[in-house]
């Protein structure tokens, strides 16, 4: 019997982001920089923070969760599997996707965690295609949410302007039509690991009073070197999946890059052949929300995406880690 294989699609998308806004008026007041700088080298204008002790990541993400279970008139009980991309869980375990599926009442759900920097989104909707076309789960939840305030040293004029809270969850189910992610690439390159990383606190380096006194427990990233790196791979990786499926810059409705830097998403849609208002953009308002931004980006446009439009998804992040998505999108909103 000629069977037709399964596709999966999002049916759903919800975002969130804290109501603390950090604008760069107030970075200019807290280290040596200004709103000219971040602006021209970035295009961030401001960025979200939640406040609070005691607040993680889940925060955001059941959040989005919850939002989005309403949205789509969704049981949680109906769900399968919550897979949570991030940087700053909540904890080293239990994985944030786990407390998240605790918050919002997912309670037939098994959940985990995806870490792979900015390209997390990208890494775990990939993830989560394969388990809806393996024809064994009908409904995911794919969480992309980081609350990178917990992890930026405040006092470090070159990374504090670039990062912000956020995050954003979509509803994977199998698609009823033609629509849906059509392909996908994704890449990474360990050696990379030294220009952006986090250094301790981990197994290598335990927290210890030197990796607090070396502020070890910050970002690290050597942003030209990362700049470069991220430059070419994002945009390659891009054309790279058009030509893989015969797609020319007029068939594309939408790129939906990663907001970290309003340079590198130009430089990408260049060489795609994409013009200005094909690029959705919304690093002026957020910054980078790491693992967020995707989802943060398709959840603000979302009224202007229509059904059977050709997106193209692209994210670089610290590993190194690449890819892009290629996807029709399946509904009208
Ligand atoms: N305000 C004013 N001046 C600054 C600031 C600031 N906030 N930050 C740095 N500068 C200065 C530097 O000290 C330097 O001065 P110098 O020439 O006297 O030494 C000058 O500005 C230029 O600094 P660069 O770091 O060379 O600036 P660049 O143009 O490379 O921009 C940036 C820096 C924005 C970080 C850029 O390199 C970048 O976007 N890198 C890639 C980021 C990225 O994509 N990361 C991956 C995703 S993040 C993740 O996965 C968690």
């Amino acid at each position: 019997m000629d069977q037709k294989k399964i596709k999966s699609t999002i049916t759903g998308i919800y975002g969130y982001v804290p109501e603390y806004i950090l604008t760069n008026a107030e970075l200019e007041k807290l280290v040596d920089t200004t709103d000219e700088w971040i602006t021209t080298r970035t295009g961030i204008k401001e960025r979200r923070i939640l406040k609070g002790e005691g607040k993680g990541t889940s925060i955001i993400g059941s959040k989005c969760v919850k939002g989005l279970l309403e949205k789509t008139n969704t049981n949680p009980e109906d769900i399968d599997l919550i897979i949570c991309a991030t940087v700053t869980p909540d904890m080293f375990f239990p994985s944030t996707a786990n407390i998240i599926a605790n918050k919002v009442g997912a309670t037939n759900s098994y959940s985990f965690d995806i870490s792979a920097a900015c390209s997390g989104f990208l890494y775990a909707l990939t993830t989560a295609s394969q388990f809806i076309e393996s024809g064994n789960h009908k409904k995911i939840i794919v969480v992309g949410a980081d609350k990178m305030s917990s992890i930026v040293d405040y006092e470090d004029r070159k990374n504090c302007v670039l990062f912000g809270d956020g995050g954003g969850a979509i509803l994977l189910e199998p698609s009823e039509d033609e629509n849906g992610i059509i392909d996908y690439l994704l890449k990474s390159d360990g050696s990379g690991a030294p220009h952006l990383c986090i250094k301790a606190g981990g197994s290598k380096y335990p927290a210890s009073k030197k990796t607090l006194i070396n502020k070890e427990h910050f970002i690290h990233q050597e942003g030209p070197k990362v700049f470069k790196f991220a430059v070419t791979n994002m945009a390659n990786i891009s054309q790279e999946i058009m030509v893989k499926n015969n797609l020319k810059s007029d068939d594309i409705a939408f790129l939906v890059p990663h907001q970290a830097n309003k340079r590198i998403i130009d430089a990408t849609a260049n060489k795609m052949g994409i013009s200005k208002e094909k690029i959705l953009m919304n690093i002026q308002k957020y910054g980078n929300t790491t693992a967020g931004t995707i989802p943060l980006c398709l959840w603000d446009f979302e009224k202007k995406i229509k059904k059977g439009d050709n997106l193209i998804l692209s994210s670089f992040g610290g590993g190194f880690t690449w890819g892009s998505i290629y996807l029709k999108w399946s509904y009208n909103s």
